[in-house]
């Protein structure tokens, strides 16, 4: 337990962080003086048009883009020492599952690469999927294989969770479905999570901090404080504080004025 008066770590600051590919004539600048802070323990979402720049500043924040780092640290540490401290999980659009191995034999994966001890049953329980332990990753739905996967992030016990789309290519139904659960997960183990989503209310549903980036080069364009009680549930979504949220998100990514009212049903 830290001690109350010492100031915890950020799990992420990006302090005017910028992201270039390539060189030369061909350089693009993928992330233009990007500051933001993600808290020990909080959930921040990062919405923001495509090709803004979310991915990458997920990658760089993995370490699993070549970037000196400076501007970026991930608990106080250059984002390379973050990843080979396993402080992180990530999940991305792709649940990335071995098909040769079965759901059980994905999760212990991690186990075999960092010699941690994982109660793989365990963990399938805990996202909802211990009945398909012997399943391979073909004989299951697609909520399924990105439960699977969530539970591959979550085997190390990580700090801090990246996830990139990760309901994106999932019918409404599953993406609810998983939406609630993540909740379940973050309230009971607090890891911070940074969270990138092209539905305003899904950010809007899970988050502490919404923040919303200009089109590419990326830029911080507004962080949103979503003070919204927690637990956090879908009858939510039709409360008055709740559709301003979304009205104010909306208005930051600069598709709509703020004073026009968004209907419920509209995402
Ligand atoms: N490996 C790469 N080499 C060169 N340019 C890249 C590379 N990866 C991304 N880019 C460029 O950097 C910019 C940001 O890409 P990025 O994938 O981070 O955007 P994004 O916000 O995640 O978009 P989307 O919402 O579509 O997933 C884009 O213009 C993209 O073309
Ligand atoms: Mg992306």
């Amino acid at each position: 337990m830290q001690s109350p008066s010492l100031p915890a770590v950020p799990a992420i600051e990006a302090e005017a962080f910028v992201h270039e590919y390539g060189a030369g004539a061909t350089m693009m600048r993928a992330l233009d003086r990007v500051s933001l802070q993600v808290a020990a323990g909080e959930f921040v979402s990062l919405v923001g048009p495509s090709g803004c720049g979310k991915t990458t500043l997920l990658r760089a924040a993995a370490g699993l883009i070549a970037a000196d780092g400076a501007g970026l640290r991930v608990f106080g540490l250059p984002p390379g020492a973050g990843r080979a401290g396993r402080t992180f999980g990530l999940v991305t659009q792709d649940p990335g599952l071995l098909p040769w191995r079965t759901v059980a034999g994905n999760v212990a994966l991690t186990a075999e690469v960092t010699g941690a001890p994982v109660d793989v049953r365990e963990l399938l329980a805990r996202v909802g999927v211990e009945r398909f332990a012997d399943f391979h990753p073909k004989e299951l739905s697609g909520g399924m294989r990105q439960r699977v996967a969530l539970a591959r992030a979550l085997a190390h016990r990580p700090r801090l969770l990246l996830m990139d789309e990760p309901f994106g290519a999932l019918d409404e139904l599953s993406r609810e479905e998983l939406r609630l659960e993540l909740l379940r997960i973050w309230e009971r183990d607090r890891v911070s999570v940074l969270f990138v989503t092209h539905s305003i209310r899904e950010a809007v549903l899970l988050s502490d901090r919404v923040v919303v980036m200009t089109p590419s080069p990326g830029r911080v364009a507004a962080d949103i404080h979503i003070e919204l009680p927690r637990p956090r549930s879908l009858a939510m979504e039709v409360e008055p504080d709740f559709v301003r949220y979304v009205t104010q998100v909306r208005a930051a990514l600069g598709s709509m004025p703020a004073s026009v009212p968004v209907s419920v049903g509209a995402r």
